[in-house]
């Protein structure tokens, strides 16, 4: 019997976090690659990506999870705060973008899973990280305007949201204060997100196009 032939997929940011796990799980499925600034590929540089499709060729599945938090309020949020998460959030996503669509659009079909908060589902006004929040929803925009373009030639971009997701590196304080609100009593763990994202780099997952998938427990309810 032939051996299967694993897709390839590429995340950015598998080095800790939701992006370790996803890594940590989807391996045995998918040829797995991951990059981070650690490892020496900032995804703010599009010489890095362009370098990357070069010595790779493109990926059927990218995940992107760099996305810093910041909680502070709208009019302390100091300019390179703003730079920062703008950096993070929105311009490593688009600087990909930019490099991977035409790459992937061009072998027919692919997948593109960003992560937005799940705040966002409320488009309610934000107290707690309005800057982050006015990013991620710039990104989702992003993503949506995106999915539209590119269905046709086969790539599906969409959206997860997370709630209270613990993990090594998150932000633990301002998960604690904000657990008892989560209906389901629990934060959330990297693995909470893991079967969320197997349907939507599988073919069952296909008729999903530029939606926003809110993973947090009933916390945006
Ligand atoms: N955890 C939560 O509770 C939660 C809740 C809502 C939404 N989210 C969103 O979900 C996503 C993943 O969250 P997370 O908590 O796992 O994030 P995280 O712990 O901050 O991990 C981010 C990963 O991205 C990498 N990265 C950051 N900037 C990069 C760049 N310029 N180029 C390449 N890699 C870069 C980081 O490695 P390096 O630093 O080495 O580059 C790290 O591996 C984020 O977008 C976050 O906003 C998370």
């Amino acid at each position: 019997m032939q051996p299967t032939i694993k897709k390839s997929l590429w995340i950015v940011g598998g080095t800790q976090g939701i992006g370790r796990h996803l890594k940590e799980s989807l391996w045995e499925e998918y040829q797995v690659l991951s990059f981070s600034r650690r490892e020496g590929q900032d995804f703010a540089e599009e010489s890095v990506v362009q370098s990357l499709l070069s010595t790779h060729g493109a990926p059927f599945a990218w995940i992107h999870c760099p996305g810093s938090f910041l909680e502070r309020n709208l009019l302390e949020t100091r300019p390179d705060e703003w730079e920062a998460l703008l950096r993070s959030n929105l311009w490593t996503f688009l600087v990909a973008a930019r490099v991977l669509l035409p790459a992937m659009g061009e072998k027919g079909e692919g997948r593109i899973l960003a992560f937005g908060a799940s705040a966002l589902k409320q488009r309610s006004a934000k107290l707690r990280g309005p800057a982050y929040f006015a990013v991620k929803e710039a990104l989702f925009s992003v993503v949506q305007s995106l999915a539209k373009e590119w269905a046709p030639r086969g790539v599906l971009l969409n959206l997860i949201s997370p709630g209270l997701i613990a993990h090594e590196h998150s932000v633990q304080e301002s998960q604690e204060r904000m657990k008892g609100k989560v209906p389901l009593g629990r934060l959330g763990t990297p693995r909470d997100l893991v079967g969320l994202v197997r349907l939507l780099l599988s073919p069952e997952g296909g008729y999903l196009v530029g939606q926003e998938l809110v993973v947090d427990g009933g916390l945006s309810l």
